[in-house]
């Protein structure tokens, strides 16, 4: 067992933090408070590779693992968690069941430009009456000649509005049920497809997140993804990638706020001398600091695993439960380390506070970890 990291990953490391540190940071703020998206930062990723860090150079990728996916993640999260998602959804949800399920017409034509950051990417599944229960969805698929015509509306699009694709999962079997549900790739132009109500929100307010309309919309029978009825597994095995890329997103958030919680009770003064020498507070950060250790732990795992082509749902299921979980806590108790000032725009962990409560939602609630978890470790 070795818990170092190689090389290649620790260069990862070093090259997204760099962008993160000059390029993401300085504007993160700014991005939060206007709630306005930067695709200049998305194209920059694409440069660097990041936005096909797993895939294989045929299909514009790096060619490097998922651990290297999550660490830059989570060091993107660091700083902006609203980078952090944008790239986890492009890559984890869009992009891997294109690569995973993609025919090699699909991959040459979606994954590549998407590996090389000239798409974008989305994944569209739930609904307005269909969210934990993602079976319940009542977006129809019907064969006409050679197209498929989409009707229904999908919420919670992250990067609705800015992607140039959306993976989408519609009933081509509306009695089958889940056994009648199909995986779809959506064109932004592709007539009858238009972007809904743009989400106004708590965090990640540098995201976007919208609604996707599909009214008669004209789709390729070409771009049916996988097997007609194979839609439902393709939805659930995305999942199970990208609950960890969003665990590596909950870690970059805790770290972030880690660190500036430790600076500043390093800095900050009273009764004489700094906080961190009081054990209120240097108890606090001990605490945190394990926490987002664990968390970091389980999510490489997780990663790992996939890597190495081991079962990955239930310990991604468990790294984006415990992550999202440590995310929330541990920004809460960074708020608390800087007093009234934490409640300020003055300083950035208000902000991760606001970002990490998405991470116990999205891709699941925690609620909904739960249930995969109790489920997996039954059937074991
Ligand atoms: N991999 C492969 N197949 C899977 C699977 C998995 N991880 N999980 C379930 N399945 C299969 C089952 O084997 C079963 O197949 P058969 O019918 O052939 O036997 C089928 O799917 C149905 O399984 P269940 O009976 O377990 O399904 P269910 O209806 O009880 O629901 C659930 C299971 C886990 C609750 C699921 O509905 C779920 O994950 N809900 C949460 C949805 C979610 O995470 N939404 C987030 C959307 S993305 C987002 O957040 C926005 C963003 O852009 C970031």
């Amino acid at each position: 067992m070795d818990f170092l990291l190689t090389e290649e990953q620790e260069m990862i490391r070093k090259m997204v933090r760099d962008f993160a540190e000059n390029e993401v940071a300085p504007t993160a703020a700014e991005r939060d408070e206007k709630g306005t998206f930067d695709i200049n930062i998305f194209k920059k990723m694409g440069e660097l590779g990041l936005t096909g860090i797993p895939w294989p150079e045929e299909y514009g990728g790096i060619g490097a693992d998922y651990l290297s996916y999550v660490i830059a993640v989570e060091e993107l999260s660091r700083v902006c968690a609203s980078t952090g998602v944008t790239l986890s959804a492009h890559l984890s949800l869009a992009s891997w069941p294109i690569y995973t399920y993609g025919t090699e017409e699909q991959k040459q034509k979606y994954l590549k430009p998407l590996a090389q950051g000239e798409m974008l990417g989305a994944y569209g599944l739930t609904e307005p009456g269909s969210g934990s229960d993602a079976a319940a969805m009542k977006t129809t698929a019907k064969k006409d000649g050679d197209s498929y015509i989409l009707n229904g509306s999908k919420i919670f699009i992250t990067n609705g509005g800015v992607a140039d694709v959306y993976v989408v999962f519609a009933l081509t079997d509306p009695e089958k049920k889940h056994k009648g549900t199909s995986a779809f790739i959506i064109e932004k132009d592709f007539p009858g497809f238009s972007i809904g109500k743009y989400e106004d929100k708590l965090g990640i307010r540098s995201s976007t997140t919208t609604e996707i309309i599909m009214d008669n919309c004209r789709v390729p029978a070409e771009n049916l993804l996988g097997e007609k009825g194979e839609g439902f597994k393709i939805a659930m095995r995305t999942l199970d990638g990208g609950r960890n890329g969003i665990a590596a997103q909950a870690v970059g958030i805790a770290q972030g706020a880690l660190d500036a919680a430790t600076e500043y009770a390093k800095e900050r003064k009273q009764f004489g001398k700094p906080i961190g020498a009081q054990q209120g507070i240097s108890f606090k950060l001990a605490d945190m600091a394990t926490a987002v250790e664990a968390a970091r732990l389980l999510t490489y795992q997780a990663a790992w695993r996939e890597s190495e082509g081991l079962s990955y749902g239930k310990e991604s299921a468990m790294s984006k439960l415990f992550a999202g979980d440590t995310a929330m806590e541990v920004t809460t108790q960074a708020v608390q380390v800087f007093g009234g000032y934490g409640y300020t725009k003055e300083y950035p962990v208000e902000r991760f506070m606001r970002d990490a409560k998405i991470t116990q939602i999205y891709e699941g609630t925690n609620e909904i970890q739960r249930l995969v978890i109790g489920k997996m470790l039954l059937q074991d």
